[in-house]
């Protein structure tokens, strides 16, 4: 495998591995890891979608499932093992699993149970790929690139009714951030990038991630889904707004994420332009004391 600098600009043979990878995001991430060459290993929760992925990408590439559980800092060991037992390396961890909190509305409302399931996925995930597979990572003295999925909503500015899904991704950017720094200052072979999904509106199932909810992290106070949490509700409201409502290609946005990484771009997003006027106007208002604008300002 070649590389450039920290680059990985050819990812031909190089052994990545795909949290979430069964679908939605993931899912494109993995076609397009596997249009450039690599091996993939595609961790997820939810076992019946892994096995009718993977066997739909059989032919594709030299591709594999493994049913783990990030949130589960045991299982994300036994997935760095069978890694590194198999294949000797990784050389691309993508911490993508992710979802909402279920919660909803307004911060106030959100049970404790919200935050363990949200946060247990999203920040104690990113956070079990990292120390089950980065050390492995140096140790084998190959090159290698972690990373995250984040999300503009948290990651440049919270959607302030998604507050708890919001600081989970604020988390793992700031986190992803660290990691950068750290792996450069301690000279390792490893990088860090995080990617904000973007490009216009993203059908996937986190609409529907309740699907992958633990019994025991379930609400104390079950409710239906708030107004406008469905795909088809949100899409209708942006309608009526004047919005745009172009759906995205997930498959276009998995080669777009992985020629981010192929670049050795540490933040892999469209329209950056707009997250800079946004994080401007954020700047200045915090230099004043004041709250800075949400995410729904309409400057993104
Ligand atoms: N859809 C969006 O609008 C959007 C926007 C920005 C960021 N993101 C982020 O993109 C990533 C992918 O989400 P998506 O939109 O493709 O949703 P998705 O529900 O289609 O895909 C998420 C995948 O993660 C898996 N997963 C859930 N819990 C898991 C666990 N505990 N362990 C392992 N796998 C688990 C699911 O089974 C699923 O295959 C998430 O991190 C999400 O926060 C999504």
């Amino acid at each position: 495998m070649r590389t450039r600098g920290l680059g990985m600009d050819d990812l031909r043979g190089a052994v990545a591995v795909v949290t979430g990878g069964a679908a939605g995001i993931g899912l494109g991430i993995v076609e397009a890891l596997l249009e450039e060459g690599a091996k993939v290993v595609v961790a997820d929760v939810e076992q019946p979608v892994l096995e009718r992925t993977v066997a739909e990408l059989a032919g594709r590439g030299e591709v594999r499932g493994v049913v783990t559980d990030v949130a589960d800092a045991a299982s994300m060991e036994a997935l760095a093992d069978t890694v590194f037992a198999d294949y000797g390396a990784c050389h691309v961890l993508w911490n993508n699993a992710g979802v909402t909190s279920g919660g909803g509305g307004n911060p106030w409302e959100q049970e404790p149970n919200d935050w363990k399931w949200c946060f247990g996925v999203n920040v104690f995930g990113t956070a079990n790929g990292v120390l089950a597979f980065v050390p492995k990572m140096i140790e084998s003295g190959e090159p290698g690139v972690v990373v995250t999925t984040s999300s503009g909503d948290g990651g440049i500015a919270p959607v302030p009714y998604a507050s708890v899904y919001a600081s989970s991704k604020a988390a793992i950017s700031c986190f992803t951030e660290a990691l950068a720094h750290q792996f450069a200052a301690q000279e390792t072979n490893l990088r860090a990038s995080i990617f904000y999904p973007s490009g216009g509106l993203l059908e996937t199932g986190l609409w529907e991630a309740q699907r992958n909810r633990p019994p025991e992290l379930a609400r104390v106070r079950p409710r239906p889904p708030a107004p406008g949490t469905t795909f088809a509700e949100f899409k209708a409201a942006l309608a009526a707004a004047g919005r745009p409502t172009d759906t995205v290609d997930l498959v276009e946005l998995g080669r777009f994420a992985v020629q981010g990484v192929k670049e050795g771009r540490f933040v892999i997003s469209h329209n950056l332009d707009d997250a800079g006027r946004l994080l401007h106007a954020r700047a200045d208002a915090i230099a004043k004391g004041e709250l800075p604008p949400s995410a729904l300002a309409g400057l993104t």
